[in-house]
């Protein structure tokens, strides 16, 4: 029997795509057109060295921070991520092992389990929503989020509604039965022209999506609650500042990767912005945002709390991450891989390695904290910044 511990988010990968319908995998490795994004979300991270001490290290080194008003034991959040076919327990499954490693947990809207439910198995969640949906509808989610215990607030709004992708999509079963529905439920939000066609043909799948349901009505399923998020106008930079009031503080806006959109949201009133282009999933040749992080940190960083996500998939890039002026990062694809994996403990696993990681790489440039890190520790390639909207 093979050893249920990897040792890093690769080997957690490469057990996914084996123990993964292919469909289900494809859906997790995503991405939108050409790929330009995902692979840059990664490859940037390369292009950044360590300039390593050798004596004089620190015997114990200092992991822990804050983000959102929430305590972290390490600068590494769960990322909200909407659909989580990979295991029954889902989202409460990531929520416990994130709340087990003392790190706090981002629930999409579009998840499978209730914010009630994942705020229980975590305490530290931030709830996720993107503009869907008039004004009522939004406070009535944020106050039933409220509610049942969210200390934060996201909102993401870096998503284009684009589609196909060149290597193909998972093809569609004939059968929707319970894991097929599950399965094809990012299908649907990646391929909304299928979508539409899908709904129109009357056999929507039972795929639903509990933090989207109004009172007195059943939850919609994933492609009802997408077609509302395609009918609904889009958001201003005003409606950004009217949901940041309606919920107060500890209000993150989601997928910001320019300076100027960064000063706009500290005009917005937010607490937190994360340097993100949605994992590569979003608009196709948007460059990693570890390029885009300094110039934002720099420009913002002293009235906002940075975090930034896209492309972690070690400890040495949170590090990395940290030293450019982020607060924290955020995690997607590498808990999702572990808990394919493995389950719970595969999520622990991940955070494990993301820990040992960090403190591998502060250890190595001789601090005794996280806080003490600086462009100092970097050796950064020429042209490796992507100073956007200055
Ligand atoms: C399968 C999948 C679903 C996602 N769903 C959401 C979502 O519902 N809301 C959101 O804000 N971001 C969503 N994201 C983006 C993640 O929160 C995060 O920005 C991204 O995964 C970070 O990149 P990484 O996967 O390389 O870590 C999703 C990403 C993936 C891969």
């Amino acid at each position: 029997m093979v050893n249920p511990w990897f040792e890093t988010v690769a080997e957690a990968q490469r057990r996914a795509k084996k123990h993964l319908p292919r469909p289900v995998y494809m859906a997790l490795v995503a991405g939108s057109e050409k790929g330009l994004t995902t692979s840059d979300n990664m490859n940037a991270f390369s292009e950044l060295g360590f300039a390593p001490h050798v004596a004089g290290l620190k015997d114990e080194r200092e992991l822990a921070t804050e983000v959102m008003g929430q305590p972290l034991s390490m600068p590494v959040m769960i990322s909200p991520t909407g659909v989580q076919a990979v295991h029954p327990d889902g989202e409460v499954a990531v929520a416990r092992a994130a709340a087990n490693r003392g790190v706090a947990m981002g629930l999409s809207s579009f998840a499978s389990k209730s914010i009630e439910e994942v705020a229980d198995a975590n305490p530290q969640t931030f709830f996720q929503m993107y503009w869907v949906g008039d004004r009522d509808t939004l406070v009535e989610r944020m106050e039933r989020a409220r509610a049942a215990g969210a200390k934060g607030l996201i909102m993401t709004l870096d998503w284009s509604f684009s589609m196909g992708r060149d290597w193909g999509s998972p093809e569609i079963p004939e059968k929707m039965d319970f894991t097929a529905m599950r399965k094809n439920a990012l299908q649907g939000a990646l391929h909304p022209k299928w979508l539409l066609q899908y709904a129109k043909s009357g056999s929507i799948p039972d795929l639903t999506t509990p933090n989207l349901k109004k009172p007195g009505q059943p939850a919609p399923t994933f492609f009802g609650a997408y077609g509302e998020w395609m009918g609904t106008p889009l958001p201003t930079w005003e409606d950004v500042a009217w949901l940041r009031e309606q919920w107060g503080e500890n209000f993150m806006l989601k997928g910001v990767m320019r300076v100027d959109d960064a000063k706009r949201a500290v005009d917005a009133g937010v607490t937190a912005i994360s340097v993100s282009n949605h994992g590569g999933n979003n608009l196709d040749g948007t460059p990693g945002p570890i390029r885009a992080l300094g110039p934002i940190a720099d420009a913002v960083g002293d009235q906002v709390e940075v975090v930034m996500d896209g492309g972690v998939r070690r400890g040495g890039d949170v590090v990395k991450a940290l030293a450019l002026g982020a607060k924290a990062v955020m995690i997607g694809r590498a808990y999702l891989w572990g808990l394919a994996a493995n389950g719970q403990a595969g999520v622990e696993n991940v955070l494990d390695i993301m820990r040992s990681g960090i403190d591998s790489a502060v250890l190595g440039l001789g601090h005794k904290s996280v806080h003490d890190l600086s462009r100092e520790d970097l050796i950064i390639a020429e042209d490796f910044v992507r100073k956007l909207g200055v």
